[in-house]
Protein backbone atom coordinates (compact mmCIF):
# COMPACT_ATOMS: atom_id res chain seq x y z
CA UNK A 1 0.00 0.00 0.00
CA UNK A 2 1.14 3.34 -0.77
CA UNK A 3 0.11 6.88 0.14
CA UNK A 4 0.76 10.00 -1.75
CA UNK A 5 2.00 13.55 -0.92
CA UNK A 6 2.44 17.13 -2.28
CA UNK A 7 4.94 17.07 -4.86
CA UNK A 8 5.18 13.28 -5.73
CA UNK A 9 6.58 11.98 -2.87
CA UNK A 10 5.21 8.51 -1.11
CA UNK A 11 4.87 7.03 1.74
CA UNK A 12 4.61 3.03 1.26
CA UNK A 13 4.37 -0.18 3.33
CA UNK A 14 5.50 -3.20 2.63
CA UNK A 15 5.86 -6.84 4.51
CA UNK A 16 9.58 -7.81 4.45
CA UNK A 17 12.90 -8.14 5.80
CA UNK A 18 14.58 -4.68 5.91
CA UNK A 19 18.01 -6.03 4.88
CA UNK A 20 16.53 -6.75 1.03
CA UNK A 21 14.92 -3.49 0.47
CA UNK A 22 17.23 -1.11 -1.05
CA UNK A 23 17.00 2.72 0.15
CA UNK A 24 19.27 5.49 0.92
CA UNK A 25 19.09 5.03 4.25
CA UNK A 26 17.95 1.99 6.40
CA UNK A 27 17.06 2.44 9.84
CA UNK A 28 17.68 -0.02 12.63
CA UNK A 29 16.16 -0.72 15.80
CA UNK A 30 19.30 -0.11 17.92
CA UNK A 31 19.79 -0.09 21.73
CA UNK A 32 21.23 2.60 23.60
CA UNK A 33 24.91 0.79 24.04
CA UNK A 34 24.45 0.28 20.18
CA UNK A 35 26.10 -3.08 21.08
CA UNK A 36 23.89 -5.31 18.34
CA UNK A 37 21.29 -7.84 19.45
CA UNK A 38 18.16 -9.62 18.23
CA UNK A 39 15.68 -8.72 15.97
CA UNK A 40 16.48 -6.15 13.29
CA UNK A 41 19.10 -5.27 14.95
CA UNK A 42 20.58 -8.71 14.59
CA UNK A 43 19.36 -9.02 10.88
CA UNK A 44 21.38 -5.72 9.89
CA UNK A 45 24.51 -6.86 11.53
CA UNK A 46 24.63 -10.27 9.78
CA UNK A 47 23.71 -8.60 6.66
CA UNK A 48 25.61 -6.19 6.29
CA UNK A 49 28.80 -7.61 7.85
CA UNK A 50 31.59 -6.29 10.10
CA UNK A 51 32.21 -2.48 8.70
CA UNK A 52 28.86 -1.86 10.32
CA UNK A 53 29.91 -2.82 14.33
CA UNK A 54 33.65 -1.53 13.71
CA UNK A 55 31.77 2.04 13.12
CA UNK A 56 29.91 1.97 16.19
CA UNK A 57 33.06 0.95 18.09
CA UNK A 58 34.58 4.54 16.85
CA UNK A 59 31.26 6.13 17.79
CA UNK A 60 30.64 4.23 21.02
CA UNK A 61 34.46 5.90 22.08
CA UNK A 62 33.22 9.08 20.99
CA UNK A 63 29.76 9.43 22.55
CA UNK A 64 29.46 6.38 24.83
CA UNK A 65 25.66 5.88 24.72
CA UNK A 66 23.23 7.02 22.40
CA UNK A 67 20.53 8.50 24.01
CA UNK A 68 16.93 7.29 24.09
CA UNK A 69 15.35 8.92 21.31
CA UNK A 70 17.75 9.63 19.21
CA UNK A 71 20.23 8.22 16.87
CA UNK A 72 23.68 7.54 15.21
CA UNK A 73 24.88 6.66 11.15
CA UNK A 74 26.70 4.08 9.83
CA UNK A 75 28.11 2.96 6.64
CA UNK A 76 25.60 0.25 5.36
CA UNK A 77 28.44 -2.52 4.59
CA UNK A 78 26.86 -5.30 2.34
CA UNK A 79 23.08 -3.58 2.78
CA UNK A 80 21.42 -2.14 -0.47
CA UNK A 81 22.13 1.48 1.01
CA UNK A 82 24.67 3.98 2.08
CA UNK A 83 24.03 4.36 5.38
CA UNK A 84 22.37 2.93 8.45
CA UNK A 85 20.56 5.16 10.70
CA UNK A 86 20.81 2.79 14.52
CA UNK A 87 17.97 4.42 16.32
CA UNK A 88 17.24 3.79 19.67
CA UNK A 89 13.38 3.55 20.40
CA UNK A 90 12.36 3.68 24.17
CA UNK A 91 11.37 0.52 26.26
CA UNK A 92 7.90 0.59 26.77
CA UNK A 93 6.31 0.61 30.16
CA UNK A 94 2.78 1.77 30.44
CA UNK A 95 2.79 5.05 28.42
CA UNK A 96 3.58 7.09 31.07
CA UNK A 97 6.99 7.56 30.67
CA UNK A 98 7.73 9.93 28.30
CA UNK A 99 7.49 6.59 25.47
CA UNK A 100 5.59 8.53 22.78
CA UNK A 101 8.17 11.34 22.58
CA UNK A 102 10.50 9.14 22.28
CA UNK A 103 9.73 7.16 19.68
CA UNK A 104 8.31 10.33 17.61
CA UNK A 105 12.01 11.55 18.30
CA UNK A 106 13.01 8.70 16.71
CA UNK A 107 11.27 8.85 13.55
CA UNK A 108 12.06 12.37 13.22
CA UNK A 109 15.63 12.31 14.18
CA UNK A 110 16.17 9.80 11.05
CA UNK A 111 14.57 12.15 8.84
CA UNK A 112 16.31 15.20 9.55
CA UNK A 113 19.59 12.77 8.94
CA UNK A 114 17.89 11.84 5.74
CA UNK A 115 17.68 15.72 5.07
CA UNK A 116 21.07 16.30 5.71
CA UNK A 117 22.41 13.35 4.11
CA UNK A 118 20.54 14.09 0.59
CA UNK A 119 19.05 10.88 1.00
CA UNK A 120 16.17 10.71 -0.85
CA UNK A 121 14.81 6.92 0.18
CA UNK A 122 14.74 5.66 3.91
CA UNK A 123 13.34 2.56 5.15
CA UNK A 124 12.20 1.82 8.66
CA UNK A 125 11.06 -1.06 10.48
CA UNK A 126 8.55 -0.69 13.60
CA UNK A 127 10.79 0.65 16.11
CA UNK A 128 10.23 -0.68 19.92
CA UNK A 129 7.47 -2.87 18.36
CA UNK A 130 9.66 -6.17 19.45
CA UNK A 131 11.93 -6.66 22.25
CA UNK A 132 11.12 -3.54 23.28
CA UNK A 133 6.96 -4.06 24.10
CA UNK A 134 5.78 -1.10 22.70
CA UNK A 135 1.79 -1.59 21.64
CA UNK A 136 2.20 -1.90 17.84
CA UNK A 137 -1.07 0.06 17.03
CA UNK A 138 -0.23 2.69 19.22
CA UNK A 139 3.40 2.62 17.99
CA UNK A 140 2.34 2.61 14.23
CA UNK A 141 -0.10 5.79 15.10
CA UNK A 142 3.64 7.82 15.99
CA UNK A 143 5.42 6.02 13.38
CA UNK A 144 3.12 7.11 10.34
CA UNK A 145 2.02 10.63 11.74
CA UNK A 146 5.50 11.60 12.29
CA UNK A 147 6.55 10.51 8.64
CA UNK A 148 3.55 12.19 7.35
CA UNK A 149 4.31 15.20 9.05
CA UNK A 150 7.45 15.29 7.38
CA UNK A 151 6.28 14.34 3.76
CA UNK A 152 3.92 17.37 3.78
CA UNK A 153 6.62 19.59 4.04
CA UNK A 154 7.14 21.50 1.08
CA UNK A 155 11.21 21.62 1.72
CA UNK A 156 11.61 18.06 2.24
CA UNK A 157 13.44 16.72 -0.22
CA UNK A 158 12.88 12.99 1.01
CA UNK A 159 11.21 11.35 -1.94
CA UNK A 160 9.91 8.40 -0.39
CA UNK A 161 9.82 6.36 2.86
CA UNK A 162 9.03 2.78 3.09
CA UNK A 163 7.98 1.02 6.86
CA UNK A 164 9.04 -2.98 5.96
CA UNK A 165 7.01 -4.09 8.17
CA UNK A 166 8.16 -8.16 9.47
CA UNK A 167 4.74 -10.00 9.40
CA UNK A 168 0.85 -9.02 8.25
CA UNK A 169 0.13 -8.32 11.51
CA UNK A 170 2.42 -5.06 11.82
CA UNK A 171 1.47 -4.32 8.34
CA UNK A 172 -2.39 -4.43 8.58
CA UNK A 173 -1.59 -2.11 11.46
CA UNK A 174 0.25 0.42 9.80
CA UNK A 175 -2.24 -0.23 6.66
CA UNK A 176 -5.74 0.26 8.47
CA UNK A 177 -4.30 3.41 10.44
CA UNK A 178 -2.71 4.94 6.69
CA UNK A 179 -6.05 3.98 5.12
CA UNK A 180 -8.11 5.93 7.68
CA UNK A 181 -6.37 9.30 6.54
CA UNK A 182 -7.39 11.46 4.10
CA UNK A 183 -5.58 11.97 0.62
CA UNK A 184 -4.34 9.79 -1.98
CA UNK A 185 -4.11 6.02 -1.31
CA UNK A 186 -3.14 3.33 -3.52
CA UNK A 187 -3.81 -0.08 -2.72
N1 LIG B 1 13.07 -6.63 9.01
C1 LIG B 1 12.03 -5.85 9.40
N2 LIG B 1 11.46 -5.95 10.62
C2 LIG B 1 11.95 -6.87 11.48
C3 LIG B 1 13.05 -7.71 11.15
C4 LIG B 1 13.61 -7.56 9.85
N3 LIG B 1 14.65 -8.31 9.43
N4 LIG B 1 13.31 -8.50 12.23
C5 LIG B 1 12.41 -8.17 13.19
N5 LIG B 1 11.58 -7.20 12.74
C6 LIG B 1 10.48 -6.52 13.43
C7 LIG B 1 9.89 -7.17 14.66
O1 LIG B 1 8.91 -8.11 14.28
C8 LIG B 1 9.29 -5.99 15.40
O2 LIG B 1 7.97 -5.69 14.92
O3 LIG B 1 10.96 -5.27 13.93
C9 LIG B 1 10.16 -4.81 15.01
C10 LIG B 1 11.08 -4.31 16.11
O4 LIG B 1 11.57 -5.40 16.89
P1 LIG B 1 13.02 -5.47 17.51
O5 LIG B 1 14.01 -5.75 16.46
O6 LIG B 1 12.95 -6.40 18.67
O7 LIG B 1 13.31 -3.95 18.00
P2 LIG B 1 12.86 -3.17 19.34
O8 LIG B 1 11.55 -3.60 19.86
O9 LIG B 1 13.07 -1.72 19.02
O10 LIG B 1 13.94 -3.63 20.43
C11 LIG B 1 15.26 -3.19 20.33
O11 LIG B 1 16.16 -5.39 20.53
O12 LIG B 1 17.53 -6.46 19.00
C12 LIG B 1 17.48 -5.72 20.14
O13 LIG B 1 19.56 -4.55 20.04
C13 LIG B 1 18.18 -4.39 19.97
O14 LIG B 1 18.21 -4.07 22.31
C14 LIG B 1 17.59 -3.66 21.11
C15 LIG B 1 16.14 -4.11 21.12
Amino acid sequence: MEKLFPGGKILRLVVGDITRVPADAIVNAANAALAGGGGVDGAIHRAGGPAIMEELDQIRARIGRCATGDAVATTAGALPARWVFHAVGPVYRDGRHGEAGMLASCYATCLRMAEERDARTISFPSISTGAYGYPLEAAAAIALDTVARHLERAEARVREVIFVLFDRRAYDAHAGLLEATSGDSLE
